[in-house]
C-alpha cells in the first residue's frame, strides 16, 4: 500500500511541517475572507472514534464541509469494530469506500495496524502514544502570535503522556528546547526521549523548568482511560499546577497553550487558562485550519 498516512508528526519532514503551519494560516485567511475554496469536492472522510471527541470530531467535519467533501462519525458502539471485526478487515472495507479515515484509538498499534491494511491516507486523531494533529494547530498558533518558534524554550508542565511526546517530536523536526518538568514516574516513554534527547531536558521542579521560556504548555493529568488513576495523579500532580505565578517565572510575552479539555484547579489555574496570556481558544480554533492544511497536503495532487 502506498498511501501516506499522518501516525505521528514525525511522518512530516521539518520542511513540510513548516510549509503546513504556512498554508493553515493561509487557509484561515481565505476563509476568513469569505472565499470558498473546494479542493475536495465529494470526497469522504471516515472517521473512526474509539474514544470522546469535541474538538476533533467537529474540526474535521466543519473542515471536510468547507472543503465540499463529507465526513462520516463511525463509532465502535454502532458498528461492528466493536463487535470484534478484525481492524485488517475494517481498514480494507472503509478505505474502499473512503477517501481518508481518521482513528481515535488508545494503543498506538492499532492504528498503525489499521494503515498498514489501508489503501487511502490514515490521521492520527490521539492515541495513547501520540496526538499529532493537536500539535500542528498548537505550532499554528505560537507561529500566529509570535512569529518562528525555532531557538525558543517551551516547557511542558504535567504528565509525560501523548501531547508530551507530541511536543517532544515538534522540539526536534521545528528545532525548539522543550523543557519537561514532571514528577518522578511519570516520564515519558523512553523511546520517545531517546529519539528527541538532544532537544529535550527532563526536569522536577516547575520553576527551574519555566525560567525564561516562551511557551508553558500542560495537560490533563489523567488522560483518557486513565480515569480509575484520577485520585492517584491528583497527589502526585498536585505541585505541577500552572498558577501565576509559575508564568510570572516564564519570558514576559511567555504564551500558555492546553490542549482541552481542561480542568481549572486542578492542572491550572483559572487565573492562567481565562488570562492574557493564554491563547488556548486560537489554539482549539486552529484545529480547523491546520487539519484542513493536513487533508489537503494528503488529498490533494
Ligand atoms: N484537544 C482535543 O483533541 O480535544 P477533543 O478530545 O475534544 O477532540
Ligand atoms: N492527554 C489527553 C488529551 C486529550 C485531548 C488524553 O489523552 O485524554
Amino acid at each position: 500500500m502506498t498511501a501516506r498516512h499522518f501516525l505521528t508528526l514525525t511522518d512530516l519532514s521539518s520542511d513540510e511541517l513548516s510549509a503546513l503551519l504556512h498554508r493553515a494560516i493561509a487557509l484561515k485567511a481565505q476563509l476568513r475572507n469569505g472565499e470558498s475554496y473546494q479542493p475536495l469536492k465529494n470526497r469522504v472522510l471516515a472517521m473512526v472514534f474509539e474514544k470522546s471527541s469535541t474538538r476533533t470530531r467537529v474540526s474535521f467535519e466543519v473542515g471536510m464541509a468547507q472543503f465540499g467533501g463529507y465526513a462520516i462519525f463511525l463509532s465502535p458502539r454502532d458498528t461492528q469494530l466493536g463487535r470484534g471485526e478484525p481492524i485488517e478487515d475494517s481498514a480494507r472495507v472503509l478505505s474502499s469506500m473512503a477517501d481518508c479515515i481518521m482513528v481515535r484509538t488508545f494503543e498506538h498499534e492499532k492504528i498503525e495496524r489499521f494503515a498498514e491494511f489501508s489503501s487511502v491516507p490514515v490521521i492520527n486523531g490521539l492515541t495513547d502514544e501520540v496526538h499529532p494533529c493537536q500539535l500542528l494547530a498548537d505550532m499554528q498558533t505560537y507561529l500566529e502570535h509570535r512569529g518562528e518558534i525555532r531557538g525558543k524554550t517551551v516547557t511542558w508542565i504535567g504528565d509525560g503522556n501523548n501531547m508530551c511526546h507530541s511536543y517532544m517530536h515538534a522540539a526536534q523536526l521545528l528545532d525548539f528546547k522543550l523543557n519537561i518538568a514532571c514528577p518522578e514516574g511519570y516520564d515519558p516513554g523512553q523511546e520517545f526521549v531517546e529519539a528527541t534527547a538532544s532537544h529535550i531536558e527532563i526536569m522536577r521542579d516547575p520553576v527551574m523548568a519555566c525560567k525564561d521560556s516562551d511557551l508553558i504548555v500542560t495537560d490533563v493529568w489523567a488522560s483518557m482511560g486513565q480515569e480509575e488513576e484520577q485520585a492517584r495523579r491528583e497527589t502526585a500532580f498536585a505541585p505541577y499546577q500552572v498558577t501565576a505565578d509559575l508564568m510570572n517565572v516564564a519570558s514576559t510575552d511567555a504564551l500558555f497553550m492546553h490542549c482541552l479539555p481542561a480542568h481549572r484547579g486542578e492542572e491550572v489555574s483559572a487565573e492562567v487558562i481565562d488570562g492574557s496570556q493564554s491563547v488556548v481558544w486560537d489554539e482549539a480554533e486552529n484545529r480547523l485550519h491546520a487539519q484542513k492544511a493536513l487533508l489537503e497536503f494528503l488529498l490533494v495532487e
